[in-house]
């Protein structure tokens, strides 16, 4: 099974347009228009504490590419244009960030919590690995997160129930191991959830937490055996 991590991961590395990253959801529009430094027409510019928590966050990150080269501490440098970040047009808060196959890597800073309007991470297609960060956790008012192929491994933390406004949740293509959690529960708005692919989360004990997510449109439990299961 392994091997097919690796040579996903290789295509990737060699070929960054395959059509493999048609996985990432929410590839395409958000970013492009990220890059272009022009969505909807917004002229405010950022605030100064989320731009610092984005440099911070930056400065914790290997980024071999230097695909977060716009992001700079330049007083004038305005952090809603700087690729893959996208602010409210009318509030100059940071809401979004886009940053699916950037190839970035390392720690993933606490600092992302002083960005209190943030409520889409898309952190898909890059090399993280580690268990998941408590500050991926204690962002209570994400709507989106998508960890998908990454190297993330251990068990996923109970802290994913904090989670309660996710609409979506991606943990599918990494390396965890474990159960699935009863704490999946409390997500209550999720519409999409995909936990598939995930070569050592393989059993589940109980599914009584699914009849809780009412608004599921789209689940994805690939390759997770569910013979141990009751309900
Ligand atoms: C992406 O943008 C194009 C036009 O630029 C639009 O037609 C399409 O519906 C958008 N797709 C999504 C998913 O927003
Ligand atoms: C601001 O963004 C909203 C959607 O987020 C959009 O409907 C609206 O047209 C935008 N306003 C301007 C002035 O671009
Ligand atoms: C931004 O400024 C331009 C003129 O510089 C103006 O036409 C546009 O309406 C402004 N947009 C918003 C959302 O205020
Ligand atoms: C949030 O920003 C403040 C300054 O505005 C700073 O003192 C604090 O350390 C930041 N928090 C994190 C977790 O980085
Ligand atoms: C479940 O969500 C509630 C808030 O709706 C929160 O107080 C509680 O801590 C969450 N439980 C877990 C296990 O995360
Ligand atoms: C999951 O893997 C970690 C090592 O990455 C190990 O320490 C832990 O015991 C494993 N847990 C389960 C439940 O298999
Ligand atoms: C269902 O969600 C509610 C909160 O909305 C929570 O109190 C309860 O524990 C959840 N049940 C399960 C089985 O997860
Ligand atoms: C969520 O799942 C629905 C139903 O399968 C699908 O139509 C939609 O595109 C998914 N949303 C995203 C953001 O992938």
């Amino acid at each position: 099974m392994i091997w097919f991590y690796f040579v996903l991961i290789s295509m990737l590395l060699l070929c960054p347009n395959t059509t493999i990253l048609a996985t990432c959801s929410s590839i395409g529009n958000q970013s492009a228009a990220a890059t272009d430094g022009n969505y909807g027409g917004i002229n405010k510019s950022c605030f100064h504490k989320e731009k610092q928590a984005l440099l911070h966050f930056k400065a914790s990150l290997r980024d071999p590419l230097g695909q977060l080269s716009t992001w700079r501490p330049a007083e004038d440098d305005d952090c809603c244009k700087w690729s893959g970040v996208t602010c409210n047009n009318h509030t100059g808060h940071v809401t979004e960030l886009n940053l699916h196959s950037y190839h970035l890597r390392g720690e993933i800073s606490p600092s992302l919590l002083n960005l209190t309007y943030l409520n889409h991470l898309d952190l898909c297609f890059n090399s993280f690995d580690g268990t998941i960060p408590k500050v991926i956790t204690s962002m209570t008012q994400l709507r989106y997160l998508d960890l998908s192929f990454n190297f993330f491994h251990g068990t996923i933390p109970r802290s994913i129930g904090s989670l309660t406004q996710l609409r979506y949740l991606d943990l599918s293509f990494n390396f965890f191991n474990g159960t699935i959690l009863p704490e999946f529960g409390n997500l209550t708005n999720l519409r999409n959830l995909s936990l598939g692919n995930n070569e050592r989360l393989s059993t589940i004990q109980t599914l009584d937490w699914l009849s809780n997510l009412s608004h599921l449109q789209h689940l994805d439990m690939t390759h997770i055996s569910l013979a141990n299961a009751t309900h």
